[in-house]
């Protein structure tokens, strides 16, 4: 995995829109695979200041978000149908019918997700995945103990990314027990990974998923399997890591032909 440390979360974010740019440019009927929470959000501004002032075209992409809560509707303001729609979605040129998010309200899970996993394969697999990861480094909802050949399905989430989640509900409402999610098989298929992480509370969860031994306890340690995984970081994030200095270095001295 290459990890990559900025100094902020800003200048982490923008290197990473400058990636999936630079990926549209080359591949304008690219396949994103997308996430939501408080991690991509600086990313989905720049995207959208990109489209807005230099014309970066989604029009021929396709996208598919990583997870749904089960139960909640595109118009509920907690769903991430909602989030997608407010933070990125209505900013650019991306055609609705070239979004995929699964469905909270399905009244078929299993088929929902088989459908899921084979609209995926339909539009040639993922070009580039974006992932943030959580404070117990689940990545999508794939949270600890899930398989690591896991595809899209129903997933029970954790006491404590019901409480990390807790903010993007109203007062007195209930995070959802279930959600639906691409599973870390899934993931894993991607040709190319974004890890976002920002700030002192993922430090723990990045240290143990990018230095720990592979585990389905830490699943996003899981991307260790994958060939174009990219960690990008800022201090605090990766302000636990023992190896900060190597990763620092290899970056700087990318040959030139490697570089964006
Ligand atoms: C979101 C997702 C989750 C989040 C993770 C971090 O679609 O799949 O894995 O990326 O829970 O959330 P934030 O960014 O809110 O800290």
């Amino acid at each position: 995995m290459e990890v990559i440390i900025e100094s902020t979360q800003e200048a982490a974010s923008l290197l990473a829109a400058k990636m999936i740019a630079a990926l549209v440019h080359s591949k304008p009927t690219a396949v994103l695979g997308l996430a939501t929470g408080s991690t991509p959000l600086g990313l989905y501004r720049e995207l959208a200041r990109m489209h807005r002032d230099e014309g970066l075209d989604f029009r021929q992409v396709t996208s598919f978000n990583l997870d749904e809560y089960v139960g909640l509707g595109p118009s509920h303001p907690a769903s991430y149908h909602h989030f997608m729609r407010e933070n990125f979605f209505q900013h650019i040129n991306l055609p609705a019918q070239n979004t995929h998010i699964p469905d909270g309200l399905s009244t078929d899970i299993p088929q929902t997700c088989e459908e899921y996993e084979s609209s995926i394969r339909q539009a040639g697999g993922i070009d580039l995945q974006i992932l943030g990861i959580g404070s117990d480094g689940h990545i999508g909802f794939n949270e600890p103990s899930s398989s690591l050949a896991s595809r899209t399905r129903i997933k029970t989430l954790t006491p404590r990314t019901r409480a990390d989640n807790a903010p993007f509900f109203g007062p007195g409402e209930e995070v959802p027990q279930h959600v639906i999610t691409m599973g870390i098989g899934t993931i894993l298929e991607t040709r190319q990974v974004l890890l976002l992480g920002f700030g002192e509370k993922k430090a723990d969860a990045l240290a143990a998923a990018i230095e720990g031994p592979i585990s389905p306890l830490v699943p996003a340690s899981a991307l260790h399997f994958h060939p174009r995984a990219h960690a990008i970081l800022d201090e605090a994030a990766a302000s636990k890591l023992q190896r900060n200095e190597y990763y620092r270095h290899v970056f700087t001295n990318k040959p030139l032909w490697q570089r964006l």
